[in-house]
Order: structure tokens, then sequence, then C-alpha cells
């Protein structure tokens, strides 16, 4: 399992900023001082961040209908039904090698049927087909004796043709064949058919079907590009992530795989449980960046996936990479990868600025590699910008990078707590980008309460934006039915898509930037956490294991729940994609999957103590018990054997512990939890493996941040209540003299578990309003569980 890296603590050393005092009773106050002002807020510092997780890509931005198109590696025949005319199976289909396409795209599809064979394929859940639009199909085709015409069919839900075309003249060499379709009727759940007449083999390849209207016409599906686009990013980083790294050295990020003719794109298996097509390769990901406006940020592989490092005598190639990446970016048209770029159709330069070495790698394989990236780049391209992942400490004679990159998954509170964080930051020491950071626990499918959360650390990231340079949530898109990773701020299926809470957070503060901030003093009451209670659950990553002689008690000692599965595996919540099933009051997770986990219980459990038997059958690591969860997303739990089962670790949302600890496969392990409040006690087979007592932990009522926009003179105070109540706050702008007309764009909701999704895509939206105020000095009601953006028009200096 892959985890964060931690920040430095070490970069705490000034203390400056936000004064946060203690409300006198009662009182709770904003100041702001519009005669001074700060420091200059970074011009890049909201930005966004795409990778290929959750079926991001293909599935989503990437508008490739069909899914498995080109039959390579471990999709093979997935994804296709192939049927002779009659309805059964032909049994004569199979995936060819011989005579391939081209040398990277080795594998076809051999339809050797005698008789008529019907192939459909339904896309990602449905290929959504709108009336009168366009599709272009294409099918690479190399037939022996095949005497007869190929019908394409673009059909319903039902299998009702909304249209069709025919191909013919098929040859003994490989050649393409393009069809425009259109169908006559809409379907989000539509599917492409293929009809094979029998009478001799044909070899099929690359069968795509896409949209012809796409966004800006660079190939991308309009809404989603168009709800990336709405967030104005300054910056948009890709292509991961963990997709970068890879699980092993043989899956890392190859940029030079994915240019160029995508027949030729090698698909590969990623991290994230599917293979993608490279489809969307380095071009388009930079062609994006500049149709969005945005600074491109390249993630480049420093030599290490999360399993192996690349020996150091063949770190060539991978620097050697980065410097060619640049080149095909940057270069002249007469460059070796410069003149690619212009056959691709881009011949202007992109103005690649920014690299970042590597994805949360640390420690001292990076401590040796990087430098081995920064001084290439550096010498043949002193403009490019780099960015490191932990370097601070490991390798102090390092050279000190422009920027480090810090990641953030938190609890919406700890988001709260860590609004300060950046305060104490050494201004002399590198900048920070923090370049991924969501509120994942105790956060629902992306509630309100976790963009309030990451509200509350914005106006920090805003008020310290002299050494914040730049911040993107993380992940950006999901495909809903492949959620491996949650939340995600945008959430789509085949053809509508909605914006999580946490979208209009990241737009408020997008579009309401200001270019310096203002000091700003609250006085508002400290609120105590509520000890934890919520359900019990199981799980597993990239791992088959098995459970029994479950018993949750109360520390009273009534029994709360104690399943025997004579009746299968009811009332269980499931999450992930995983495989459940009961055998002999034995409960199994079969499927190799990340993140696999069933829920069950009540969400005011809270002192009882937790007893099962379980034991890893194979795969790469251990297994999971959860506790104190509201729901199937939250993550408290013990994780036994995580980490390539390196670790035991207790993850209790804010904090938490890891030990060295590994299990054996097929042993039954005995385990129990006892939860009291906030002591959480671990054993496995009798033995204390961890005994945690939380601290007692408060957040703020109001979190603040105050900048100007230079250009119009507009003042916008940005402002998160926390508080379930509304809070009536004395605002004092010192400076603003005479009456002026504000406005107020505030996100709220009836209850902080409040969600967006398909169904009700605008249940948690901001609403403007606008207000007279008589001057600097007035009073405000705040609305419980709320995100406020006020703009005063015009106010100078
Ligand atoms: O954003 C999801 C994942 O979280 C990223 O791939 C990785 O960098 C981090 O662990």
């Amino acid at each position: 399992m892959k985890h964060v890296p931690l920040a430095s603590v070490s970069r705490f050393l000034l203390a400056t900023a936000i004064a946060a005092l203690p409300a006198l009773a009662g009182e709770t106050s904003i100041s702001v001082d519009l005669g001074k002002t700060g420091h200059q807020v970074s011009p890049l510092l909201w930005g966004v961040f795409f990778e290929d997780i959750n079926l991001s890509a293909d599935g989503g931005l990437y508008p490739e209908l069909v899914r498995n198109r080109s039959f390579e590696g471990d999709d093979a025949l997935q994804y296709w039904s192939i049927q002779s005319a009659d309805g059964t199976d032909s049994g004569k289909c199979s995936i060819g090698d011989a005579k391939p396409l081209n040398a990277h795209n080795r594998s076809h599809l051999r339809v050797k049927s005698a008789s008529d064979s019907v192939l459909e394929n339904g896309g990602y859940w449905g290929m959504n087909l709108v009336a009168g639009d366009e599709y272009l199909f294409n099918v690479a085709i190399r037939g022996s004796d095949y005497k007869g015409a190929l019908t394409v069919q673009l059909c319903d839900a039902s299998g009702n043709a909304l249209d069709s075309g025919k191909v013919s003249g098929i040859g003994a060499k490989w050649q393409v064949h393009s069809l425009t379709l259109k169908p006559s009727k809409s379907d989000p759940a539509g599917k492409l058919r293929i009809l094979a007449p029998g009478g001799g083999e044909v070899s099929l390849d690359m069968i795509s079907l896409m949209p012809a209207k796409t966004w800006k016409g660079h190939g991308l599906r309009t809404d989603l590009a168009e709800s990336m686009n709405a967030l104005k990013p300054a910056f948009f980083r890709f292509p991961g992530g963990c997709w970068v790294e890879g699980d092993d050295m043989a899956h890392a990020y190859r940029w030079k795989e994915t240019i160029g003719d995508v027949a030729t794109r090698t698909p590969r298996y990623n991290v994230w449980g599917y293979t993608a097509t490279q489809g969307l390769g380095y071009h388009e990901y930079l062609q994006l960046a500049e149709d969005l406006g945005a600074e491109p940020l390249f993630c480049v592989n420093v030599g290490m996936s999360h399993t192996e490092s690349e020996p150091m005598d063949r770190m060539g190639a991978w620097v050697q990479d980065a410097l060619d990446a640049i080149e095909y970016a940057n270069g002249p048209v007469d460059s070796v990868w410069g003149s690619l770029r212009a056959k691709h159709g881009h011949p202007e330069p992109f103005n690649l600025r920014y690299i970042e070495i590597g994805n949360e790698n640390g420690g001292p394989d990076y401590a040796a590699r990087w430098p081995l990236f920064e001084k290439a780049i550096k010498a043949k391209y002193p403009e490019i910008t780099l960015i490191a992942n932990d370097w601070e400490g490991s390798h102090p004679k390092n050279p000190m990078p422009e920027i480090v990159d810090e990641h953030y998954y938190e609890t919406p509170e700890a988001f709260m707590r860590k609004s300060t964080l950046f305060d104490g930051y050494d201004r002399k020491g590198p900048k920070v980008f923090v370049g991924e950071y969501a509120a994942t626990k105790r956060a629902g499918q992306g509630n309100l309460r976790a963009a309030l959360g990451e509200a509350a650390f914005m106006t920090g990231l805003e008020r310290n934006s002299d050494v914040v340079a730049m911040a993107a949530y993380a992940p950006l898109f999901t495909n809903v039915n492949h959620r491996a990773w949650n939340p995600d701020l945008i959430n789509f299926d085949s053809s509508t898509c909605y914006g999580i809470p946490s979208y209009h957070v990241q737009q408020l503060f997008s579009l309401n930037t200001g270019d310096v901030t203002l000091p700003i003093e609250v006085r508002c009451e400290e609120i105590a956490q509520p000890e934890p209670s919520g359900m019990i659950g199981l799980g597993t990553w990239n791992t088959q294991a098995e459970f029994k002689d479950i018993r949750v008690t109360a520390l009273d000692g009534r029994v709360l729940f104690r399943p025997d599965f004579s009746n299968g595996i009811g009332g269980w919540t499931f999450g992930g994609n995983g495989d459940w099933s009961v055998k002999d009051g034995v409960l199994r997770q079969s499927a190799a999957q990340p993140r696999v986990r069933a829920i069950i219980g009540d969400k005011s459990w809270k002192d009882y103590t937790v007893e099962l038997k379980a034991r890893k059958i194979s795969g790469r690591e251990g297994f999971t018990v959860l506790f104190h969860n509201q729901d199937i997303e939250g993550r408290t739990s013990w994780n036994i054997g995580g980490w390539d089962n390196r670790y035991s670790g207790l993850g209790l949302g804010d904090m938490g512990e890891r030990k060295a600890l590994s299990v054996e496969t097929g042993r039954w392990y005995d385990v129990k939890l006892e939860l009291a409040g906030n002591r959480v006690r671990c054993w496995l087979d009798g033995k204390i493996i961890h005994d945690f007592q939380r601290p007692a932990l408060t957040t703020k009522t109001l979190y603040a941040s105050a900048t100007r926009d230079t250009n119009s003179g507009d003042v916008i105070l940005k402002v998160v209540n926390t508080s379930a109540s509304p809070t009536e706050t004395a605002l004092d702008l010192k400076g603003l003299a005479g009456a002026t007309e504000a406005k107020a764009t505030v996100l709220t909701s009836a209850d902080p578990s409040d969600e967006n999704s398909l169904k009700e895509p605008s249940k948690v939206a901001p609403k403007t309003e606008s207000f007279a105020i008589a001057g600097g000095s007035f009073t405000r009601t705040f609305p419980g569980n709320s995100f406020s953006v006020i703009r005063l028009p015009g106010v100078k200096k």
C-alpha cells in the first residue's frame, strides 16, 4: 500500500501571518487592515493535478468509447462479447499475434468463424450516443480469403440499431477503414456491434469509436474538459501520482511510449487496476495545459517505482527521458524531439517550465537520483524550475530545489488545524508545492464538511502564499463505476458529471484569488471534537484473504454483532472492486484489487471490542480491520501487513502509528481490538501491537483570509464557519470609509454530511447575494457549516 510522506517538521522556524485569538465571551470578530498589505499572492497558487486514476482518462476525459480497442496484455478479449449470430458463443474468436499491426501493437482479434459472428462492446458502462452527433469509427483489418463485408452498428442499450455502415474491400494486408455514424436516437448506455459474416478469417485491431465533437477540437470529452476549465487553473500537473511511479519499474510511466499514432502507443496496466490506452499522451497533456491557459507541470519518474529502484548505472536513460521531454515540449522544430512535436501538429513550443522529479519518493534512493536530474537539466535548461519530493534532511549536500512537493490526505478537522501549518515555514528554504491534498477521511464521497476542512486549510495556503507557491486538490476525476480512490473532485458517468462540494471551494478560491494579502485577525471560539464512533469492517489491498468468527461486543458486555454467514453476506456494504463470497462460515475476498472493503454495523457504536480470525490467502499485503467508520469511505482502520506486508498501521484519521510487522500466508490469526473513548488497543494472537491514546482535539469556529485584487481594488474576504450554528461576527475593515454594496457567495447545506451526486448534482452549490454595508464596521452572520467569499468592490488603499 502506498502512503504519502509526512511533511518535514524541521521547517517550522518562523511564526508570522494570521493572528487567531480566543474570543472574549460570546464575541466573534474578524478585523482586516486595508491600509497595510502583506505579500504578493503567488500567481500560480491554484492549479489542477490530473492523474489517470479511477478511469479518468480512458472512459473519461479521453473519449474513446470502445473499451479494449487493441486486445493487448491482460485485457485479451475482455469487455467484448463475441457470439455467433444464433446467440451461442462461436468459440472461433481468439487473440492472434502473428503478423501484428505494428511492432508496438502485437495482439489483435482473430475471427475465424465459418458462421456469422457478432461482436459487441459496451464501452465504459455504456457508450454515450447523442442523436444527430457524428461518431468516427475506425478499425484496422486484415483478411485471409475474406470475401464479405463487416456491418458496423451503433445500438441502444436494448440492441436496436441506431445507425449502421459497411466496411468492405478487406484485403490481405492491414488497412484502416473508417466510417462516420450518426445515431438516430440518444442513449447514454449505447453499444457498438460488428457483424462479421462467415466465410474466411478476419483479423481486427484498434477498433475505435470516438465522438467527432471534442473540446476545442483537441480530442477530449467536452463536459469534463469544461468542468476543469471552469476552475481556471493556473497550472496543470500531469500525468500522476502513483501512475508515474508504477508498481514496479516495468510499469513506470515512459512518455515516449505515449506520443504519435495511437496504434503504436503501448497500453499500460496501471496501479489503479486497469490497462490504459495512453491515448491521452504526453503531447495531448501539453495541448490540454495550453487550452486551459495553465502552466504545464510535468512529473517525471525519478527511477523509482513503488517496489523497485532502477540501478544507478542504468539511470542515464531516465535522465535522458527527462531532457528529451523538455526538448519535445520546447525544442526548435529542427531538433530531434521538437521536430516530432511539429509533426504532431504543434510547431510552436509548449513552453514547459516546471518539471517535478519523482512522485512521493524519498529516502537514500531518492537522494542518490535527484542530483542526477538536477545537474543534467540545469546544465542544459537553466530556465526550468525543478520540483523535488522528499528532499530535506535526507541528503543535506544535495542541491536545494526551488520547490518541494508535499501531499496531505487528512480528516476535515486535521485540515482545519493545518490552516496554520505554513505560518512558521522558513522563508529562506525552498518554496512549497502542495501538490496533492484532500479530506479523505470522514469525508463520505466528498461531503460539505470535507470541503470546509479544505477551505480552512486553503485560507492558510493563501495567507502563506509567499512560501506556498502552488497547490492542487487530488484526485481530479473519477468514473463513478471505478472509484479506486475517494473522494474525487469531479465525478462522471458516460454522459454527465458533477463537482463535489470541494469543487466549488476550489473554484471560489481560484476565481477570487486577489494578488496581495491583507493582514487579518480572527477572534473565535474553540470547538472540542467528539469521541469517535461508527461501524466495523474488513478489507484488503491487492490481496486475497479470509475472515471468520467475527464478534463485536459493547464494553458493557452486550453482543452487538455476531454473523455466522448462514444467510450469505447480506447486510454488508461493499467498497472497491472486491469479490466477496462465503463458504462454510468463512468470508473470503478473492479480488487482487486495491482498497477493497466491506462494512457493517451502526454509526453510533462507540466503545466496543472487535474479535475475529483472519488469514491471508495470497497477494502482496495482509488484511485490514475497520472500526469507528461512519460510511464505506471511512478509513479508520488497523492495517495488519500493509505497505507490502511490512507494517502494522493504525490509522485514526488525524493520526495513528506504524510498527514493523508482516503476516504469514495461510495462517489463521486471532485479531482483537478494544475501543474505549479515545483509546485504541490492538492484539494479534494475544500480543499487544498498538495501544494508542488520542489526545482530545479542538478546532476553531472560524478560519479566514483576506486579499486585495489590485486591478479592481476589490477586497476579498474568505470565511469558513465550521460550527453547526450560524455565527454572528463583528467585522472591522479598517480603512473602509462610507457605504458600499458587497457581494457574498456562500456554500452551505442543511447538513455537513450532504453530498452532490449524479441524481442531485447541485445539492451543495454556492449562492450569491448582495448586501449593503454602511461602513467598515458591520455585523454578518455566517451560516452554520458554510464557506463565504465576500467581495467589497473597488476599495482603494
Ligand atoms: O491522488 C491519489 C494518489 O495519492 C496519487 O497517485 C499519489 O501521488 C498519492 O499517494
